[in-house]
């Protein structure tokens, strides 16, 4: 393999034009794994965790990557290694946390609809913090911490109603209207039931605007909110609040949209935390694994129908839904660089129209047997995959400098079949 370039995604073409993983080769992943398979750079991850981690030392600060973005548990191991905490949003995510080694005081649990179940796994656990979305939740979260005779720590998760773009409105949280959080002229009644409340400690604010959020103004409007009600609040008596989250939700380049500037989101928030006495809490998903991952494929074929031109990959949109789902943007290119290219569609073998990563697309000219990669896949990318069209779950392989190593085998189809009893217990009650 001849000299690579590292770019920031763990990612560079040799000389001769070969897409590689750090020091490994992708030709060499495909043929020990087989394909379609998820591949992710570590030390991509890592410098994306110390860009934040540096960018936020003025201030005391935790990182809390939201979890939901990759839950591979050597992903969370090489982040908990770091340093990390986490942000979960179910019960699984709180098992898969605890197995990958992280400390229950290392978890911040958000969540629209937390189960009385999850309630006390969590609090048998003894995590850091509730996120509170609702009057409901933190009357019920008091009810269950009453009954194991233990305090829960919360933090009210405040919508700001800030204007917030994203790529797609699936991803926009922090508008007035939507489903998460309290409504930012309810949450002092929610801070007043809060500090009533035997069995509850209030001891931050908490907010996420979006996902892929490129422009630091909302982050600024939605802080100085509740950073205003931060005061309301001490002023009705709360004196335990040590903590302000400001959630996740900082974008990554997909095609050509700029990223978070980490530099000028410090300069805007930081002196303000800082005169606030609070700790800083951040939920990065995305901008943690986003563009530290690939997901290699091989086409089956190409074929032409009505005028336009297709490329067929083995990997389909139950193995990465978003640019179906959300119509998301993801570039995709051949591991060995071609000299043309053509406009096409890439699509999968899974039997929907909607299934597909690019369309009217200039791409390189591959052909049968060629392996492609669709890029910035690290975040939802295998987290989101499914099993329709009876189509086995990929497999994650992880690398680190020259080495790789399988981070989930790939599903077979004993797997697929493994929750259903050959013969059915029939019951009457
Ligand atoms: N904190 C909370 C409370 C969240 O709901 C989320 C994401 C995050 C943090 C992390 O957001 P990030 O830093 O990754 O943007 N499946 C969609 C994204 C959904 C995000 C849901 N919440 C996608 O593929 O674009």
């Amino acid at each position: 393999m001849g000299e690579s370039v590292l770019t920031a995604s763990g990612f560079a073409r040799t000389a001769s034009g070969e897409l590689v993983c750090e020091g490994v080769s992708l030709e060499a992943i495909a043929q020990a794994v087989g394909t379609p398979v998820y591949v992710y750079s570590s030390r991509a991850i890592r410098e994306q965790y110390d860009a934040l981690d540096r960018a936020l030392a003025p201030v005391p600060h935790r990182l809390h990557y939201s979890m939901k973005a990759n839950s591979n548990l050597a992903v969370l191991r090489l982040l908990q290694e770091r340093g990390a905490g986490l942000d979960i949003v179910s019960g699984g995510e709180l098992f898969r946390a605890r197995k990958a080694g992280f400390s229950a005081d290392s978890i911040v649990f958000s969540g629209v609809g937390k189960s009385v179940q999850e309630l006390r796994e969590a609090l048998a656990a003894g995590i850091l913090m509730f996120n509170v979305e609702s009057f409901f939740e933190l009357e019920q979260l008091n009810e269950v911490a009453t009954g194991m005779g233990v305090r829960a720590p919360v933090a009210l998760r405040v919508n700001p109603e800030v204007r917030v773009d994203t790529p797609h409105h699936y991803t926009r949280t922090g508008e007035r209207g939507n489903k998460f959080g309290i409504p930012i002229d309810e949450a002092l009644d929610a801070a007043q039931r809060a500090l009533a409340l035997p069995s509850i400690v209030l001891r931050g604010l908490d907010m996420h605007i979006g996902s892929q959020v490129s422009h630091l103004e909302p982050y600024r409007d939605g802080l100085e909110r509740l950073l205003d009600l931060h005061a309301q609040m001490r002023a009705i008596g709360a004196s335990d609040m040590r903590y302000l989250d400001i959630g996740g939700g900082f974008a990554v380049t997909y095609e050509d949209e700029t990223p978070m500037d980490l530099d000028a989101l410090a300069a805007a928030l930081l002196p303000k935390i800082e005169k606030s006495g609070l700790s800083l809490i951040v939920e990065p998903g995305r901008f943690i694994v986003g563009n530290a991952g690939v997901l290699l494929a091989r086409v089956m074929h190409r074929k032409k129908s009505g005028g336009k031109e297709y490329i067929i990959s083995d990997a389909g949109m139950n193995d990465l839904v978003r640019p179906s789902h959300y119509d998301a943007y993801h570039a995709v290119e051949a591991v060995h660089a071609r000299d043309t290219r053509s406009v096409v569609d890439v699509v999968g073998p899974v039997c929907e129209s909607g299934d597909f990563f690019a369309l009217d697309r200039e791409v390189d000219d591959v052909e049968a047997g060629d392996l492609i990669v669709v890029r910035t896949t690290g975040a939802y990318g295998y987290v989101m995959s499914f099993n329709y069209n009876a189509r086995p779950r990929v497999a994650e392989v992880l690398v680190d400098g020259d080495r790789f190593a399988v981070a989930t085998r790939r599903e077979n189809y004993e797997d697929l079949v493994r929750l259903e009893p050959q013969q059915l217990e029939w019951r009457t009650d």
